[in-house]
C-alpha cells in the first residue's frame, strides 16, 4: 500500500460534506479534522512526494470573479499534487459578457464533466447560490466580505503548528475588519477552537456590533498588543469601500500599523501574520512582515496542504465509493 494511503486512512465516515461554504457551518470536529489531514499532506510534500495520486481522474474548475495570487494558484497546484486535472476559467473571456447569467454560466462547465468548482465572487452567496444548482462539489474562494473558509483553515493551521494550541490564545484581527471575509472565517474557526478573539481597527472599520458574535472589540492597537498572542494584519480593502474611513494612510499606519517600536511592546514570542496581499508599510513594515515572529510565507504553503486536505475530503470518499 502507498505511504498516502497509510498516512491518510480512508476519508473518514464522519466526514459528509459535499462542499465547503464557510466555517460557520463547520464543527469544531470537521475544522480539527481538516487540520489534522493537512499536517499529513505538508509532511508528505516535504517528503518530496509532490504528488500523490489520490484524486486521478477528477476534474477541478476554478471560477474566479476577482483577481488572486495565492488562493487561486494554491487549490490549482493543491488539485494537481492529488492527481485532478485543473481548468482555469476565464471571466473576461467567457459568455457572460454576451449575456449568459452566471449559473447558466457555471451549468455548462459542471455539464463537461466537472467535479467541484471553486469559486471567488464580490458577491457574499454565490458559492451558497451555485451549491443550490450544481451537483458537483462547490468550494468558496471568497466571497465578498463573508467568508474565505480556506484562509480561515490555513491561518488556524499555521497558529497551532507554532503554538501547539489553539484554545486560550488571544489573537487579535487587526484592520479592515468590515470588510474582511479573512475576518469572518478567523472568527468562526478560532472560536470554535476554543480562543480568545480581538477585532481592532478604526470605529469606522470596527462596530460594536462584533461583540454579538464572542468576539472583543477595541479601536486601540497599543492598548490591546502586550496582552496578544497573536497579531492577524489585514489588509485594508480599499477596492471595497465607498468612502475612505479614515483620514489618510499615514495616519492609519501611525495608529495600527505593526512596526519595530510596537513589537518591542509586544509579547517577544508573538506571532504575526496576515493573510495577504500585504501593503509594506502600511498595515506593516517590511521589517516585521520580513523578521523572526513573521510566519506570512508558512501561511502561503500550509495553504496548499490545507486546500489538498479539503479537496480530498470533498471528492476522495465519493470517488472511493465509485471506484469500489
Ligand atoms: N489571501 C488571499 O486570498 O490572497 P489572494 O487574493 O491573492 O488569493
Amino acid at each position: 500500500m502507498a505511504t498516502e494511503t497509510i498516512e491518510l486512512g480512508p476519508v473518514p465516515a464522519c466526514w459528509t460534506r459535499r462542499h465547503l461554504l464557510g466555517l460557520e457551518e463547520l464543527s469544531a470536529d470537521e475544522i480539527l479534522l481538516i487540520l489534522e489531514k493537512a499536517a499529513v499532506f505538508k509532511r508528505l510534500l516535504g517528503q518530496e512526494q509532490k504528488r500523490l495520486p489520490l484524486l486521478t481522474g477528477k476534474t477541478c474548475v476554478t471560477l474566479f470573479f476577482e483577481n488572486s495570487t495565492r488562493t487561486r494558484t494554491s487549490f490549482s497546484l493543491a488539485a494537481r499534487r492529488l492527481g485532478a486535472d485543473t481548468v482555469d476559467f476565464s471571466a473576461s473571456t467567457s459568455s457572460l459578457s454576451k449575456g449568459e447569467t452566471f449559473v447558466d454560466t457555471a451549468k455548462n462547465i459542471e455539464a463537461m464533466g466537472v467535479d467541484a468548482v471553486i469559486v471567488r465572487h464580490r458577491t457574499p452567496g454565490t458559492p451558497q447560490l451555485l451549491a443550490q444548482n450544481l451537483r458537483c462539489s462547490v468550494l468558496n474562494a471568497g466571497d465578498g466580505a463573508h467568508e474565505h473558509p480556506t484562509q480561515g483553515l490555513l491561518d488556524i493551521m499555521t497558529i497551532r503548528q507554532r503554538r501547539g494550541k489553539i484554545e486560550g490564545l488571544t489573537v487579535a484581527l487587526v484592520g479592515d475588519i468590515a470588510h474582511s471575509r479573512t475576518a469572518r472565517s478567523n472568527i468562526w474557526g478560532l472560536k470554535k477552537l476554543g480562543a480568545n478573539v480581538i477585532v481592532c481597527g478604526p470605529s469606522t472599520l470596527v462596530s460594536p456590533r462584533w461583540a454579538e458574535l464572542g468576539v472583543e472589540y477595541s479601536y486601540s492597537l497599543d492598548a490591546i498588543l502586550p496582552r496578544v498572542d497573536v497579531l492577524n494584519l489585514l489588509r485594508i480593502q480599499f477596492e471595497r469601500q465607498y468612502t475612505r474611513p479614515f483620514p489618510s494612510v499615514r495616519e492609519y499606519a501611525h495608529l495600527y500599523g505593526m512596526n519595530r517600536d510596537r513589537l518591542a511592546k509586544a509579547k517577544p514570542d508573538i506571532l504575526i501574520l496576515a493573510p495577504g496581499p500585504i501593503n509594506r508599510g502600511v498595515e506593516v513594515t517590511p521589517d516585521v512582515a520580513d523578521g523572526p515572529q513573521s510566519a506570512i510565507l508558512e501561511q502561503v504553503t500550509n495553504g496548499v496542504a490545507v486546500r489538498m486536505a479539503v479537496l480530498w475530503l470533498l471528492l476522495g470518499g465519493r470517488g472511493q465509493e465509485m471506484r469500489d
